[in-house]
């Protein structure tokens, strides 16, 4: 990071985590302050540790933190079970289809005699010959599952998906005819072979299709919030693609990591994939918007993303697609990313560094560790320190106690060159909440302007149980320009 300040780079993609630590230990995070602090914009994963609460990763608040959101581009493969039944799912092998019904096995499944996760060697004790294979994931990669059961002599694998998995489907590039469908249709296949004893099935191929629904949704495995050590910054920041993400790859797809070098293409899945779509979004907002800083084009970027999939609805999480809930802001984030609306936000959070210092101050860190993170000497007392949840951030997050009320600030800086608009705040009160912004309405005329705000918070009604979170937002509307910030409070 220290050469790319050097070389002059304008926006980094660095597609590395490691779990959540103490940001002094945390050498992305050091970095990350470095490059943020001579103006670039630094963008990192959320993690792939989903749907485990708490699995975030590169949570610092001076990092933009991309989780992954799923598009509406599907590789279909179908299986037809000998009942007539169809099971709708994903593959990246499509170079032959099955010719006949073929019979299907459970290795792994109650009384059938296999052990679970189709692992290499697993299947001593079950004939996989010639038949279609159920697998599901242990560990390793589903392509790996792939090579065990066509060593062991299968003709085909059907992945299916538990419910941690959910509705999570990839169109990953398999070494045998395969289908990789969702936890419902697990569900399906299993009761269809319990009342059948000799269970069969086809599988067929039938290429890309656009248009699935709903669209996007945040897949299981992209990791969640909240963070239990950066004292309450919501994260992640904002989601992008990142699911069966087809790109130009330096090796030939396929199993182990001895893959020929060559110039092919390949679908990976990971907030890895994601991180760089938002590098991109910063890049074009660079280009665009020549001296804004790193937290203002952080801030274009959530202020104006969508909570809303392509018909309009909320956004889903694929984890807990079943029970109907929608994604959280711990998997969402300020949402989906929006690049248009981000070119045009009306107003901007404005952070310098200097804030992040205070806030690091406000977190109760050491004058060593502080000064480890900012690689030069910090005296705390000499600076006037922050709380968390007064850092000047896109997105607010709050922790309220019963019975109490708190205010928060937060400043604005107008980034429109000509006119006048008036922003009003309308606000979405989390449960268990009553918000009250003043002033309400905010004037803005000359470009650079700043217009400061508190947000009370006070607990009302039967608040949650400790521990709880409840959601809402904070929209500021000027008919032009809408600036909207989730809104995250934690019961204490
Ligand atoms: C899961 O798969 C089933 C069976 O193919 C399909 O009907 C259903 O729409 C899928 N669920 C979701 C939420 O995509
Ligand atoms: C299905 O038939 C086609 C055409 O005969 C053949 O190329 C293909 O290999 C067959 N698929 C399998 C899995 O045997
Ligand atoms: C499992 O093994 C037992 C004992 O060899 C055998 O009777 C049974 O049919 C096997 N079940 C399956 C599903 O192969
Ligand atoms: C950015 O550039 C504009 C137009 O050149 C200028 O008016 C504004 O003050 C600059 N803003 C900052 C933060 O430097
Ligand atoms: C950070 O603080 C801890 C405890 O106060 C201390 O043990 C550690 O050496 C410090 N690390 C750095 C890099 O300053
Ligand atoms: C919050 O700020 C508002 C406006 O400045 C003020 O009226 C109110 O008393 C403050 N509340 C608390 C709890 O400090
Ligand atoms: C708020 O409470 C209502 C009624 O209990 C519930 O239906 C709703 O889902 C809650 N909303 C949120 C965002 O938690």
């Amino acid at each position: 990071m220290d050469q790319a300040i050097d070389d002059g780079v304008d926006v980094l993609s660095i597609s590395l985590g490691d779990l959540a630590m103490p940001f002094y230990k945390d050498s992305l995070a050091i970095g990350a302050f470095s490059a943020v602090s001579k103006g670039l914009v630094v963008c990192l994963p959320a993690g792939n540790s989903g749907p485990d609460i708490s699995s975030i990763e590169n949570d610092a608040p001076w990092a933009m933190t991309v989780g992954a959101s799923s598009h509406d581009r599907r590789v279909k493969a179908t299986v037809k079970l000998g009942d007539g039944t169809k099971l709708e799912g994903q593959t990246g092998y499509e170079l032959s289809t099955l010719n006949s019904s073929l019979p299907i096995v459970f290795p792994g499944f109650p009384l059938q005699n296999g052990t679970e996760g189709c692992l290499s060697g697993s299947f001593r004790n079950i004939d996989v010959k010639g038949k279609i294979v159920v697998c599901y994931i242990v560990r390793g990669t589903f392509v790996e599952m792939g090579v065990n059961v066509k060593a062991a002599g299968g003709k085909a694998m059907i992945i299916a998906n538990t419910f941690r998995e959910g509705i999570t489907t990839y169109s990953d590039v398999h070494v045998l005819p395969t289908a990789h469908v969702n936890d419902s249709s697990l569900q399906k296949l299993w009761k269809y072979k319990k009342s059948n004893p000799n269970p069969t099935a086809t599988i067929t191929f039938h290429g890309t299709y656009f248009g699935a629904r709903p669209s996007p949704t945040i897949p299981s495995f992209s990791s969640r919030g909240p963070s239990l050590i950066n004292g309450g910054i919501l994260k992640p920041d904002i989601v992008g693609p990142g699911v069966n993400i087809l790109s130009a790859s330096p090796v030939k797809p396929g199993p182990g990591q001895k893959a020929p070098p060559g110039s092919y293409f390949n679908f990976l899945s990971g907030t890895s994939m994601a991180t760089p779509h938002l590098a991109g979004v910063a890049a074009l907002l660079k280009s665009t918007h020549k001296n804004w800083s790193a937290a203002a084009i952080k801030s274009a970027i959530m202020t104006t993303a969508d909570r809303l999939d392509l018909d309009l609805k909320p956004i889903r999480d694929d984890y807990t697609y079943d029970s109907r809930d929608t994604a959280n802001l711990f998997a969402l984030g300020a949402g989906q990313v929006n690049p248009q609306a981000a070119n045009d936000p009306g107003l901007v959070y404005d952070i310098i560094p200097l804030n992040y210092i205070q806030y690091l101050c406000g977190l109760g860190y050491s004058n060593g560790n502080v000064s480890a993170i900012a690689r030069r000497q910090v005296q705390c007392d000499k600076i006037h320190k922050i709380k968390a949840e007064d850092l000047n951030y896109p997105s607010i997050s709050v922790t309220l106690a019963p019975k109490t009320k708190k205010n928060i600030t937060r400043e604005l800086t107008n980034v429109v060159d000509g006119g006048t608009e008036v922003y009003h705040a309308v606000v979405e009160e989390p449960n268990g909440t009553s918000v009250v912004v003043s002033p309400n309405t905010l004037r803005f005329s000359k470009l650079d302007e700043k217009k400061k705000f508190t947000v009370e918070f006070k607990v009302t009604g039967i608040p949650l149980s400790k521990g709880e979170s409840a959601e809402g937002q904070l929209l500021w509307s000027s008919g032009k320009h809408k600036v909207r910030s989730p809104i995250s409070v934690t019961f204490a």
